[in-house]
């Protein structure tokens, strides 16, 4: 018999969730779904009760009320359901497809890692997050989506800017600002992208957008852009720095990827599982449903928590290790519903392909600098805060 369930969620805070949410994702996975009134949800952990909530998009819908997302960045496929959603999801998939990825964005990626690294190998020293993850990050996705002349730093400051409006539950007019500012410095970006591949097409994001059997409208493309970018640099730089991390730390494993390079694959997969870049997303309820043993009403709100699903010890062994020789059961990093990472694909080649390879290639002897702690950092989106490292020169 399901039950309403309000009681032990009380218990669970958010700051205890930003520094290690993984005890309590522990704890939670042991009992019926919680509502946690410090979140204003139900936070789903188990494995099969995520898997049920993607498998049901009808019950389950992306299409949150009064989300800020649609507040910071206008309307966005991210929270469309259906006919309106697949519909936005063609119109950027052609510039995402395996494909194009191998043919045309590896080789960008390569070239954009290659400068990066020209840029401080002969140092001996770096902090990843800051000279390397971050800028490989943004770079890729400003050439993804057809942007020219556009910085990193341009970048990661709208990501980050508009990411803290999506979260500016307390109101804060200076976050609004910066946020409303990034997504129109986007716009402006966008107008400029756009004027150039209408006369000469291209493989970019933008340009498919334009281009589709059914192209979207401007403001729409400029939303989704908006999204793109808040979503598109924080995870593949967070994959990069948690794989090198889990890496560093288990000095076979590294043995076992110097010997053999494809073996960066695994490690990318692995810590997309193990620290999942995007621990929660939303959904909300279409009506009354039960789930995990609890009674949700219509119009609930929840949190898909990933990242404790990608840790569920009925499905993973030992699932609290890193592990790159772990095998052949499929984490949910990127999703698993209708919302499936439309990214998935240039992610894989980014990180596995070209980021962590190279990097490793190119930085002999590369170890963590000692008595310098990595910190860590979040829950709905969470990676490493820094990664000191030192190689030979
Ligand atoms: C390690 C890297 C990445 C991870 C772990 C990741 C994870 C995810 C997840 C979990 C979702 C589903 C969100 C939801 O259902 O609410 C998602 C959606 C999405 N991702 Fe990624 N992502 C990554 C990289 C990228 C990149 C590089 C791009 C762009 C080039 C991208 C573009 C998108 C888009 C457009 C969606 C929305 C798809 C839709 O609504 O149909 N992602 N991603």
């Amino acid at each position: 018999m399901p039950v309403v369930n309000e009681d032990h969620g009380r218990l669970i805070r958010l700051d205890a969730l930003y520094d290690d949410p993984y005890p309590t994702y522990f704890e939670l996975r042991g009992r019926p779904v919680a509502y946690v009134p410090e979140a204003g949800r139900y936070l789903v952990a188990r494995h099969a009760d995520v898997m049920y909530v993607e498998q049901h998009p009808e019950i389950f819908s992306s299409a949150e009320e009064d989300s800020l997302i649609t507040r910071v960045m206008g309307s966005t496929l991210l929270r469309k359901d259906g006919c309106p959603h697949m519909r936005e999801r063609k119109a950027a998939e052609p510039a995402l497809r395996p494909r194009v990825v191998r043919n045309h964005w590896k080789p960008v990626f390569q070239q954009i890692s290659d400068e990066l690294i020209d840029g401080f190998a002969d140092r001996g020293e770096a902090d990843l997050f800051v000279d390397y993850a971050g800028p490989m990050a943004a770079l890729s996705l400003a050439a993804m989506l057809g942007f020219r002349g556009v910085s990193a730093d341009d970048m990661q400051r709208w990501s980050q800017t508009m990411m803290d409006g999506i979260g500016n539950y307390a109101d804060d007019p200076g976050v609004w600002e910066r946020a409303e500012r990034s997504a129109a410095e986007v716009g402006a970006a966008v107008d400029e992208t756009m004027e150039r591949v209408r006369e000469a097409p291209d493989e970019s994001i933008v340009s498919a957008m334009l281009r589709g059997e059914d192209p979207i409208d401007v403001e729409t493309v400029k939303s989704n852009v908006r999204v793109i970018i808040g979503g598109g640099i924080n995870e593949p730089r967070d994959a990069v720095l948690t794989a090198i991390y889990g890496l560093l730390d288990n000095p076979d494993q590294l043995a076992e990827v110097r010997a053999d390079e494809k073996l960066c694959a695994a490690a990318f997969e692995e810590a997309v599982r193990w620290v999942s870049p995007i621990g929660m997303y939303p959904r909300q309820t279409t009506r009354e449903t039960e789930l995990g043993g609890t009674l949700l009403p219509k119009g609930a709100r929840l949190g898909v928590l990933i990242g404790s699903a990608n840790r569920d010890e009925a499905v993973f062994e030992d699932p609290d290790r890193f592990d790159i020789r772990r095998g052949s059961r499929p984490h949910i990093g990127f999703g698993g519903g209708p919302h499936y990472c439309l990214g998935t694909w240039a992610a894989r080649a980014q990180v596995g392909e070209v980021s962590l390879p190279n990097l490793i290639r190119r930085l002999p002897n590369l170890r963590p600098v000692g008595g310098t702690e990595t910190r860590w950092g979040g829950w709905v989106f969470r990676g490493p805060l820094n990664l000191a490292v030192r190689w030979d020169v």
